[in-house]
């Protein structure tokens, strides 16, 4: 197992110690290896069934280096940013769906390591991503900046002009905006929850820093029992616990590896969702991981899980320069993981697209006792 200590990352500690931020003495970042959160996780564990032929390779190669050339030449020459990273976003895009896997690993570094990086790292959203200062791909400070949250606004508003004018587009990328009504859709559920049965019970598996709550009227109108957020990483457990003082939140500290094991005690809930985790499991731990969450869920009661789709045309450009890969899901593919999960006849399922299809959701219902 993988320990990054907290301590041994000088902005975080700065983050931590300026913020008011509560961590368990002696809390560390452990990562579970369940969740494929980083690019080394994911090959460490992918299978590695294709190979890479190398007059492809060479082929693809030289093709990479007109794209990067071209986007290098449009920022030297003041082209708009959103024209040159909408071109290079889409050019990626193609070329990853042209090769095999083992040949678009290949061309990865090489994406990484030419200069027109320079230019895209101003961005702020793409700079956090390629850096991970939590150690990891994908942590809630990085969702906060295409949340537009704004715990993100220094960060933005501290980057170059250029940076700017860059973020303006990735944070509207068609991703980015699923995103955003991924949160709006948690908000929406729980609220319903909470008009569905009084005194509700919510459990986020994963839960970052539970951005959804601030959009919660159930939450406001102090309709809810509780809302137990579970994230591995302490730094998140304790943003939520601050922001959300005095409310019916409460994170803890848990990851999906202690779900797994059934290590929390948690009791059982009319809601249990996982939104930004699923993204990083493979299929055999997300099926044994909706198994576990099924025994937090109690009767009547729902889980409800999130995938970016097969759909979004942004992989390309979030494999290279933001260095955060996802595993992309179908529709199929999350009826795959329900019906590997749940015995059909005890719940009522359905899978449903967000509104640009970037998103893809699994709701898994129990029937009432
Ligand atoms: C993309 S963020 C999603 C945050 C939030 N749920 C949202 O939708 O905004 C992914 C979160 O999953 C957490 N995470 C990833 N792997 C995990 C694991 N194995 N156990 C517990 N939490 C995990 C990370 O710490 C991070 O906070």
């Amino acid at each position: 197992m993988k320990l990054f200590r907290i301590a041994a990352n000088p902005s975080i500690l700065h983050l931590v110690a300026s913020k008011g931020i509560t961590v368990a003495q002696g809390s560390e970042l452990k990562l579970d290896e369940q969740s494929l959160i980083t690019s080394q996780l994911i090959k460490k564990h992918a299978p590695a069934v294709d190979v890479a032929d190398a007059a492809v390779v060479r082929e693809k190669t030289a093709q990479l280096a007109l794209t990067l050339d071209l986007a290098r030449q449009g920022f030297e020459a003041g082209e708009p940013a959103a024209t040159i990273v909408d071109r290079l976003a889409g050019r990626l895009h193609e070329l990853r769906n042209q090769v095999n896997a083992a040949v678009w690993q290949q061309l990865i570094p090489l994406a990484q390591e030419h200069p027109v990086s320079a230019f895209l790292k101003q961005d702020p959203f793409t700079r956090w991503s390629f850096d991970k200062p939590r150690g990891y791909s994908g942590d809630a400070s990085l969702l906060d900046i295409y949340y537009k949250h704004p715990s993100a606004d220094e960060i933005v508003a501290s980057s170059t002009e250029l940076g700017r004018e860059i973020y303006a587009y990735t944070s509207e990328a068609a991703s980015s905006a699923a995103g955003r009504e991924r949160r709006d859709i948690l908000a929406r559920t729980v609220d319903a929850t909470a008009e569905r049965v009084e005194n509700a019970e919510v459990l986020a598996i994963a839960c970052g820093h539970l951005r959804e709550a601030e959009l919660s009227r159930a939450l406001a109108g102090k309709k809810l029992k509780r809302w137990v957020g579970l994230d591995q990483d302490p730094i998140s457990v304790g943003i939520v616990n601050r922001d959300l003082a005095g409310t019916a939140v409460e994170a803890v500290d848990g990851s999906v590896k202690g779900i797994l094991r059934r290590a929390y005690n948690l009791g059982t809930f009319d809601l249990v969702y996982a939104s930004g985790l699923y993204d990083y499991l493979p299929r055999a731990v997300g099926i044994r991981l909706m198994q576990r969450a099924m025994e937090f869920v109690k009767p009547g009661g729902e889980f409800l899980f999130a995938n970016f789709s097969d759909e979004i045309t942004t992989d390309g450009y979030m494999e290279t320069f933001m260095d955060w890969p996802l595993i992309l899901r179908s529709a199929d593919d999350m009826w795959d993981i329900i019906n590997g999960s749940v015995d059909k006849n005890t719940v009522e399922a359905e899978v449903f697209y967000g509104t640009n299809r970037n998103i893809v959701y699994g709701v898994v219902r129990k029937h009432a006792e």
